[in-house]
């Protein structure tokens, strides 16, 4: 079963897929981690967010991910780069990279590769980002698009950056926060938006555990549940 979770920054998606991957005993897919890891690749390389230096970086450069204890972990070149993913620094460029083209069809054909033989062998997958449902697994069997208002993303995005040991305020933040958002929703590829067949879920007012129970829910009223 492929359970895709789409959504703004800070809306909840990756924790929620992580835990609710645990308690169904699926694998959590990141695709978020994914084009961090190319952004990596980009910031070590030395190079600009365009297509000329997508021409240069990219066949060089290879990301994958591998799974210990079902915790997903991130490679680039055969590095494993997990924790280096969710820095400002990162953060900064990402949107930019995921713009290119070339990017995007690398990740897509990864993205698709690492769902289905995951799926094949643990039964399904929850997979989270931007056009997981509208693109990359536009076939799968749940699809949910989780928003959230900005104010409260920021709050959340906020906590994850003190977690990591960079202070930056809430202001910033919610700037870089809309920032993303807009260019997400207005990029010409593969632009964050709901599939008509999604389930909205808003996660303003909600707890984590609300949202993977909600998430759980879906998944084992589905009929594709348990076959
Ligand atoms: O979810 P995140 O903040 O880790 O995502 C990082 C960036 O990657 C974000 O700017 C949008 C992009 N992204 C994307 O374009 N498509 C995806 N499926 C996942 C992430």
């Amino acid at each position: 079963m492929i359970v895709t979770i789409d959504g703004p920054a800070g809306s909840g998606k990756s924790t929620t897929a992580r835990n609710a991957a645990a308690e169904l005993h699926y694998v959590y897919l990141d695709t978020g981690a994914m084009y961090r890891a190319v952004a990596l690749g980009f910031l070590r390389a030395d190079a600009a967010a365009t297509s000329e230096a997508a021409d240069r970086v990219l066949p060089a450069l290879s990301v994958d991910v591998s799974y210990q204890d079902s915790a997903m972990q991130v490679y680039l070149n055969e590095e494993e780069v997990t924790a280096h993913l969710r820095t400002a620094e990162v953060g900064a460029i990402v949107s930019d990279i995921s713009t290119l083209a070339p990017v995007r069809d690398y990740m897509v054909e990864q993205q698709r590769r690492i769902g289905h033989e995951q799926a094949e062998v643990h039964g399904g997958v929850v997979v989270d980002g931007r056009d997981t449902g509208t693109v990359v697994f536009p076939e799968a069997d749940l699809k949910i698009f989780m928003v959230a208002d900005v104010e409260e993303r920021a709050r959340r995005r906020l906590q994850e950056y003190e977690a990591a040991g960079e202070h930056i305020s809430l202001a910033e933040v919610q700037a870089e926060i809309e920032e993303r958002d807009q260019q997400d929703r207005t990029r010409d590829i593969a632009p964050l938006r709901r599939a008509e067949d999604a389930v909205e879920f808003d996660t303003t007012d909600c707890t984590i555990d609300e949202q993977v129970a909600f998430v759980v829910n879906r998944v084992k009223a589905h009929p594709a549940w348990g076959t």
